[in-house]
């Protein structure tokens, strides 16, 4: 990497360039694709799409009738033959999937192109047999294993819907997810390794498929443990032993739904975001080929859970349509040992390390000096969170060794791929900065009027039409949500992000944060409202408010503001024990506290922001609109 420092006003800049190495081995290497792509996006995605094997081609690429929006409409693809018979001409024997388990003492398993294929069909005809049709949707509540990916190729194969739900959410989350897609079967395990300890997911899953539409169960035998199985149950392995070879592949229509995905909004309910078969396919593709910069010899790992859009998208879907090799990793990062994902790296010579900040920051509190070479290493990257400067730097000093380009990569689980990141063979990378967009990509900065914003100044994030063809089409079921949460604030052709953000003097740009109640803990998306609903479901709670506050390694932790009703009486492990029940132990809190009154404005609307300034120990700001000043300062004695 070349480095610049530039003095500026006072203050030192940091900014690397791509070497001459890395310049070299890139798919994109001169700027030039920005202004291209700029002067006709449509063109430029119809070009990427054109790498694709579609089974019909489009007749219109991109039809907009705001808020809503096509792309290559006409056509006929299936994602599934993308990412297997595609590769099976030149990649038959090509790796495709190396799965690491937990446990140490066990064996790797290594996955070719042409083995996925075969697993991959004779699942599908598997589900097939169970019933499952085109437009029906599978749950898939599953651990990080092949059979996860097979799961997900399977279902989209036959033109199925999948909605993969994170292994560790609990059965209240599982249930409402499953309900509202009318989910017809659910693909599980009997359980996974986690920290050296195995948890119990068909358990969990026989809980959740209660009082719902699921009339089949497919287990799949991950830890071997003796289990006996109702009527509507099957075994993985039973299930395939037998099937044909091969199933045809559904022809999708491009803008027939790929799957659904869950995520949270600012308000109580989970969102259940919908991509679709053609648009998303040719972006999961390109923005691996450019961005991850997958050659023959590359293998890429990224550490995302695939019940996360970065799992379907970077861990599954985009290597795969590009023919490369991937990792899938079990279990935690810092098990047995705190250097189990510098052993990962070394063991597989992993090229391509793609992880989250939170986990950055564990690893520099962990390993502080990181004595391994790791020299297999060619890009890092980051995504989920702002990066703050001192993560940024340890992952490029230590990690990357001033070597790597470090790639932070902004996005959305709506945006289905990356939006904005510098390119790994034209750069620049700059601490906590993104970058640009990626070609084809019009993003803007705008002030509450809708003005666009100067250089530095901050503002909100939007996407400008022609969107990028892996954006959602919409939330299922719910049109007015679409519309309210996207396409309102700045009318119905701009697609707002919630994210604020500014752009330097070289239209670098970088994320600020949420503008909404979204918060982060650890990388995962949760919404206050969701964690209040939860929390006030219990009948001794009057009320309560959830706000995220900074921590140093999670990012954002959370904390909890109960007032109970007169007389009540409810202990902070009961609060701890109702979130964990609700959502899964990412929303354990951090903080619990007790109150009579919440900060509200004359209308009634809780005032987060004073909870959190009071906790941090900031200035409060305009308390003007405040109803009940008194209550700040029984919060101050509570917090203190
Ligand atoms: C929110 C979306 C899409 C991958 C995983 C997250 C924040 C995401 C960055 C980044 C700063 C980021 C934003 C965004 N975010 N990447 N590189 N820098 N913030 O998907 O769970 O849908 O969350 O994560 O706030 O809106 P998600």
């Amino acid at each position: 990497m070349e480095r610049l420092k530039k003095e500026k006003q006072g203050r030192t800049e940091l900014m690397w360039w791509p070497s001459k190495e890395c310049k070299k081995r890139a798919f994109v290497k001169s700027k030039k694709i920005y202004e291209e792509a700029g002067k006709n996006p449509i063109k430029f995605w119809e070009n990427a799409a054109k790498e694709l094997v579609w089974f019909k081609k489009w007749n219109k690429a991109f039809l907009f009738e705001p808020p809503h929006f096509k792309w290559f409409v006409g056509g006929k693809i299936n994602i599934s033959y993308n990412c297997l018979e595609r590769n099976l001409e030149k990649r038959k024997d090509k790796i495709a999937l190396i799965w690491e388990p937990e446990p140490i003492n066990e064996k790797t398993r290594y996955l070719s192109y042409y083995e996925l294929f075969r697993e991959v069909n004779k699942f599908a005809n598997a589900l097939k047999e169970l019933g499952v049709k085109k437009k029906d949707v599978v749950g898939i509540y599953m651990p990080m294993i092949p059979e996860t990916i097979i799961a997900m190729l399977a279902s989209a194969r036959i033109g199925a819907i999948h909605t993969v739900v994170f292994s560790a959410f609990s059965p209240e989350a599982l249930r409402i997810r499953l309900k509202e897609t009318n989910a017809k079967v659910l693909i599980t395990a009997d359980g996974y390794y986690r920290k050296g300890s195995v948890i119990n997911l068909k358990k969990y899953a026989d809980e959740g498929v209660r009082k719902t539409d699921v009339e089949k169960v497919v287990v799949v035998k991950r830890i071997g443990k003796k289990l006996r199985l109702r009527r509507r149950e099957h075994f993985f392995n039973e299930l395939i032993e037998g099937q044909k070879e091969y199933c045809k592949p559904e022809a999708m229509n491009s803008e027939d739904i790929l799957f659904i995905l869950f995520t949270s909004g600012s308000t109580g309910k989970p969102k259940g975001v919908i991509h679709v078969c053609g648009g998303y396919t040719v972006q999961a593709y390109l923005t691996t080929k450019y961005i991850f910069n997958l050659l023959d010899d590359d293998i890429f790992w990224s550490t995302a859970d695939i019940g996360w859009i970065t799992g379907h998208t970077y861990s599954c879907y985009g290597p795969l349509l590009n023919g490369a090799t991937f990792v899938l990793y079990e279990g935690a990062l810092d098990y047995p040992k705190a250097d189990r994902w510098q052993q990962m790296i070394k063991k597989h010579r992993v090229t391509v390390f793609y992880t989250a900040p939170t986990a950055i920051r564990m690893f520099e509190k962990e390993v502080a000096k990181v004595k391994e070479k790791l020299d297999s290493l060619k890009i890092i990257a980051s995504v989920g969170e702002p990066i703050n400067e001192e993560a940024w730097l340890w992952f490029f000093k230590e990690v990357g060794k001033e070597r790597c380009p470090l790639l932070d990569t902004y996005w959305q689980t709506e945006t289905g791929g990356i939006l904005i990141t510098s390119l790994p063979g034209v750069g620049p990378f700059k601490p906590t900065f993104a970058g640009l967009p990626f070609p084809g990509v019009k993003v803007s900065i705008l002030d509450e009027k809708g003005n666009e914003c100067k250089a530095n100044e901050k503002g909100n994030l939007v996407v400008l039409p022609p969107f990028p063809p892996g954006m959602l089409r919409g939330i299922y079921k719910n049109e007015k949500k679409y519309r309210e949460t996207y396409f309102s604030k700045f009318g119905n052709k701009i697609y707002f992000t919630s994210d604020i953000a500014y752009k330097d003097e070289k239209g670098l740009i970088r994320i600020v944060g949420r503008s909404d109640d979204v918060i982060k803990v650890a990388a995962h998306r949760l919404s206050t409202g969701e964690l209040e609903n939860i929390v006030e479901k219990d009948k001794r709670v009057s009320e309560c408010a959830v706000v995220g506050i900074p921590d140093k390694i999670k990012g954002q932790v959370i904390a909890v503001f109960v007032v109970t009703k007169t007389k009540e009486k409810i202990k902070k492990e009961e609060i701890n024990e109702i979130l964990v029940k609700g959502i899964g132990k990412i929303a354990k809190p951090k903080f619990v506290f007790f109150v009579s009154e919440l900060p509200k404005t004359r209308s009634g609307k809780i005032m987060r922001r004073i909870l959190r300034n009071l906790l941090t120990k900031q200035p409060l700001g305009d308390i003007s609109t405040l109803q009940n000043p008194r209550c700040v300062e029984e919060i101050k004695k509570v917090i203190s």
